[in-house]
């Protein structure tokens, strides 16, 4: 080989040496620059709502909650797992209320701690409260979202002491030295992901470990369990007590998630048309919903056509088409930034109320009416099931549905409960000052009940929700129209749905497989 030969063939070994090295990098580590620079901050303004909980917000809360925890003792609180739908599919992650009230933290894998007292930290500073999250993972933002990691959680959220989760393994807080570790017990249901070794299932098997958890299996029924400090039922009253009396920002968002899901009555009650399917129907709610940017839905919604309304929760939605002389019965709630409504209208489908739907819903009417007037701080919820139930039987006997006082039969549910961060939220017995809750009564005749036959298949439930104020309350859903003269009024209006008309997919098929 001459020397002129050799220097070339030393030029062509390094440039295939280099070009195999830029595939390299454009086949694996291009990728990954290009994830980590474009996922590297966190989402731009313009990607995000500017009107989120602020994180003063849940700084504040988690001071009222240490305020009023017992002395020297800890509440642990853990994220909601990932849940799998099928296969590779997971549920869209929900988090759990009260760590999102406590934190804004919107990801899984997480636990937080607060303190009543303070600890001293290993720099020398001291600290109250501590949160481990999902760490930074340019692959993963990829396929799932972004993530705050440790840096977005403290910049973000406000931790002064926020790790990633892989060092909750080596937190080494001696938890035997408090009277109280407080937290909710385990329902055994977090699955393992085996390629992650800080999931919740792993944050949780090591919270027990660090605890010294008791395990049931291994408590024989005759046999005390040990003396331990782990206090399995004290948070829930505590957040109760915190949760059920809603700030100013949280009424803000509460307000919207109400109005949002009002107007979804109004566009119905105007829109729908005997024929429509059930689904139609809940879907016209549920895109009135995504116009006003509810991220979500508080509950599976209930839209249940004659007889389907008798199903309390029926939420199959499945009848293809609803007939003119039924009622529908739709219950539905809008999720505003995690705090939902909970508003249930009954309207019949033709916009006409018959003689016998109307006065089984105006004996409804009048069970939400009695309630309303003892709304006030210091009437117990059940109180208002109580008046409900009085107004409904009287009025049931008079009509000669029931013969005397044949208890729930028609109406066995109760009226009052809380709403917030979940439809069924947190809070106490009796109404105080910034509560948030609903009046519900209904009247549900099943086909072949023991009545004349002229009933069967009418079912009426009215759901309006209420700010508990100082003297009484701030009806919070009265834009949908409620009476039956509202509603028929309101059912004449025009919609921007009447002329939404797409093809037919039995034509669209045929044209597929024509190949036209
Ligand atoms: N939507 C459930 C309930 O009314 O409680
Ligand atoms: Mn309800
Ligand atoms: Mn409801």
């Amino acid at each position: 080989m001459k020397p002129s030969s050799k220097s070339n063939f030393i030029v062509c070994l390094a440039c295939l040496y280099l070009s195999q090295l830029l595939q390299i990098f454009m086949k694996f580590l291009f990728p990954v620059f290009l994830i980590l620079t474009s996922f590297s901050g966190l989402a731009q303004d313009s990607d995000l709502p500017n009107d989120f909980l602020s994180k003063d917000f849940h700084k504040d809360r988690r001071e009222q909650l240490r305020a009023a925890l017992p002395q020297n003792s800890v509440a642990v609180f853990f994220a909601n797992p990932v849940r799998n739908r099928a296969n590779d599919v997971d549920f869209v992650y929900h988090q759990d209320p009260d760590f999102y009230y406590l934190t804004g933290y919107k990801e899984p894998d997480a636990v937080l701690f607060i303190f009543k007292d303070k600890l001293a930290a290993a720099n020398g500073t001291s600290y109250d409260e501590i949160l481990f999250v999902q760490p930074r993972n340019a692959l993963r933002e990829m396929w799932t979202g972004r993530r705050l990691g440790e840096k977005g959680t403290k910049d973000l959220l406000g931790f002064e002491q926020a790790f990633n989760n892989s060092e909750f393994k080596r937190y080494n807080v001696d938890f035997s030295k408090f009277d109280k570790v407080l937290f909710y017990d385990f329902k055994n249901d977090v699955r393992d992901n085996p390629k992650d070794s800080s999931d919740m299932y792993d944050l949780i098997a090591q919270f027990k470990v660090k605890v010294k958890y008791p395990e049931k299996k291994n408590i024989s029924l005759s046999v005390e369990p040990p003396k331990n400090n782990l206090d399995m039922n004290g948070l829930n009253e505590l957040m109760a007590k915190l949760r059920g009396i809603k700030t100013k920002d949280e009424i803000d968002l509460i307000r919207n998630a109400v109005s949002i899901s009002c107007l979804g009555q109004i566009e119905v009650m105007k829109a729908i048309k005997p024929g429509m399917s059930e689904r139609e129907i809940q879907g016209i709610h549920e895109f009135v919903y995504k116009k006003y940017q509810a991220e979500d839905l508080g509950y599976p919604s209930i839209v249940g056509a004659g007889h389907n309304g008798c199903i309390l929760h029926y939420t199959d939605n499945y009848k293809p088409s609803v007939s003119s002389k039924e009622l529908i019965l739709m219950d539905l709630g809008a999720e505003f930034h995690g705090y939902t409504a909970d508003i249930t209208r009954t309207i019949p489908v033709n916009g006409k109320f018959s003689p016998e739907q109307k006065q089984i819903y105006e004996l409804v009417l009048k069970a939400q009416e009695e309630a309303m007037k003892i709304a006030k701080p210091g009437t117990l919820r059940q109180a208002l099931t109580d008046t409900c139930r009085a107004v409904v039987n009287r009025g049931l006997i008079q009509l000669g549905i029931i013969k005397k006082d044949e208890k729930h039969l028609y109406f066995p549910h109760g009226v009052c409960h809380h709403i917030g961060l979940d439809v069924h939220d947190k809070g106490g017995a009796s109404l105080e000052e910034n509560n948030t809750v609903t009046i519900e009564p209904g009247i549900y005749i099943p086909d072949n009940a023991a009545c004349d036959k002229k009933w069967w298949g009418i079912a009426v439930r009215i759901e309006d929700d209420y700010l508990i104020t100082k003297n009484g309350y701030e009806h919070l859903s009265k834009i949908a129209p409620r009476t039956v003269k509202e509603i028929e009024d309101m059912m004449k209006q025009p919609s921007v749905f009447d002329n939404f008309d797409l093809p037919n997919l039995k034509t669209v098929n045929e044209k597929s497989k024509s190949g036209n």
